[in-house]
């Protein structure tokens, strides 16, 4: 079982890596081999255009635009299962989490009918941090997440969105002009929901591992 992990928030230890984290703790403890990248690490771009994938005779499912993505897109496509996490930033994923995935959707997408050329099967989870919380994602981002992880439907696996609500963005408010936030608040959700999403996501991590 072979689980790749895309970190798409550019903070390598905060809330999105740490659920990543726990979701890789749960398919490790039941023998997946996991990798872990941190696309802010990564010099790549969305896709260029480049059309090389449509061309006549050549290997579909395969991104030849040669840059540090080409090759985690190809071991996204022979794995079983992909973790991917994501924060809101503007009520969107990140714009690394863009660039990836045209990449990884326009090698799929046939321009001859607009089927998809990929027919093995990767299961996906795919993990939110945000500010916002429960009732604030439900009114107004819940619907539009839910189409953003369907869109991993070209995967042809199960498909799991994990939303974890109310996160702590800095260690201090006090250092920083950031009053719309209550600090005990958000520091209350820190250590009284965090720890029980982490649990969740570790189980997750391991049921869709299976
Ligand atoms: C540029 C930027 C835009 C953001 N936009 C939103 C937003 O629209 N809605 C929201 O709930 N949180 C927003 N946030 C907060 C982050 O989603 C939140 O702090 C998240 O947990 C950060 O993930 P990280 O800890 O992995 O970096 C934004 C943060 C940044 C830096």
């Amino acid at each position: 079982m072979k689980t790749i992990v895309l970190n798409a928030s550019p903070r390598k230890d905060w809330n999105t890596a740490q659920l990543l984290k726990a979701a890789t703790a749960g398919a490790k403890s039941i023998g997946a081999e996991v990798e872990y990248f941190n696309l802010y690490d990564l010099n790549f771009t969305g896709c260029r255009s480049c059309m090389l994938c449509k061309r006549k005779g050549v290997e579909r499912c395969h991104c030849y635009w040669k840059d540090e993505l080409s090759l985690i897109i190809d071991q996204v496509f022979s794995a079983n299962v992909l973790f991917i996490g994501t924060p809101i930033y503007f009520g969107r994923p990140t714009s690394q989490y863009f660039a990836f995935m045209e990449r990884l959707h326009f090698s799929t997408l046939s321009y001859d009918d607009y089927s998809n050329y990929f027919h093995a099967k990767v299961n996906v989870g795919m993990f939110l941090t945000m500010n916002a919380t429960e009732e604030f994602y439900d009114k107004l981002y819940k619907e539009k997440f839910i189409d953003y992880a369907n869109e991993f439907r070209l995967l042809n696996g199960e498909v799991c969105l994990y939303p974890a609500y109310n996160t702590l963005q800095v260690k201090d408010y006090s250092k920083f002009d950031m009053s719309s936030f209550n600090e005990e608040e958000k520091k209350e959700t820190h250590e009284k929901c965090f720890p029980l999403d982490l649990e969740k996501v570790d189980t997750l991590g391991a049921k869709l591992s299976q």
